[in-house]
């Protein structure tokens, strides 16, 4: 069974027809790398899995729980709140610009939500959350305040908060483009780790290198639909869309 099952996505923004009939499933362990230009949707699409925005119509289940299926009138109908809530456990975001709680230590960022909404014990979250953060080579930080940290840290810190929560299937939104190209290789390790570890992962970035290296499965999208996708190999190596083609010659043409 997928982790992720989502089927003809469509979503508009005042008229603007913004996913245009995307389709994706996640299978448990696979690494999904997401690229295309901006304003193709990728961020879209992502928040409307997170349930960050609503789809417009289109099907989404998480672990063969339906969060939102099109109903006789051709318009999304969600799931009752509660499955709502339960199926948000299953996800974690990480975004590009961190979105630390300001106010509150390392420690508490990574723990707040594990008490508040899992209901775990202080000592408990704060066990995990110190694990995390050796794990995230971050130990020494527990009690520090996001504004004492490099990019780099502070989304370590993000990261460990969303393992924290132990979700099925993590999402990834541009998680370096915020960071100098130095610090953006520590978060790229920390991500191939995981990887490593099987952990189910869909990452938008424009590190093109990385979206190659890291992936099971590429996804290009350009304009609310997917142009093409498969393996590493086929979409970088063997590309069939000259929209791919070209967008890909950006990036080698600048190096990048
Ligand atoms: N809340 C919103 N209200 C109105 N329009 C939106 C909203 N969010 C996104 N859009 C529009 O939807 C389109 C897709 O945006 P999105 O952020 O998903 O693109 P993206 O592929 O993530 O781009 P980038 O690579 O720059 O992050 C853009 O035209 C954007 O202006
Ligand atoms: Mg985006």
């Amino acid at each position: 069974m997928p982790v992720l099952t989502a089927h003809n996505i469509c979503k508009s923004f005042g008229g603007e027809e913004v996913l245009k009939g995307i389709s994706v499933d996640v299978e448990k362990g696979e690494v999904l790398t997401v690229i295309g230009p901006s304003g193709s949707g990728k961020s879209t699409l992502l928040r409307c899995i997170t349930q960050l925005e609503t789809i417009d119509s289109g099907e989404i289940s998480v672990c063969g729980d339906t969060l939102v299926k099109t109903g006789s009138g051709g318009k999304a109908e969600y799931s009752d709140r509660a499955a709502c809530n339960r199926i948000a456990l299953h996800m974690g975001l990480v975004f590009q610009n961190f979105n630390l709680f300001p106010h509150f230590s390392v420690l508490r960022n990574i723990t707040e939500a594990p008490v508040c909404v899992l209901g775990k014990t202080k000592e408990e979250a704060e066990k995990t959350a110190r694990a995390l953060l050796q794990k995230m080579d971050l130990a020494d930080k527990a009690d520090a305040y996001p504004c004492q940290l490099s990019g780099g840290q502070q989304q370590r810190v993000s990261i460990a908060r969303a393992l924290a929560m132990n979700p099925d299937i993590l999402f990834f939104d541009e998680p370096t483009s915020a960071l100098d190209p130095e610090l953006t290789g520590e978060i790229l390790k920390v991500i191939r780790s995981l990887a490593d570890e099987h952990m189910t992962m869909v990452v938008v970035t424009h590190e093109m290198a990385f979206a190659r290296d890291v992936a099971d499965r590429v996804i290009f999208m350009a304009e609310g639909v997917i142009v093409e996708q498969g393996t590493p190999e086929q979409v970088f190596g063997c590309t069939q869309s000259e929209r791919t083609k070209a967008f890909l010659s950006r990036f080698n043409s600048t190096g990048v």
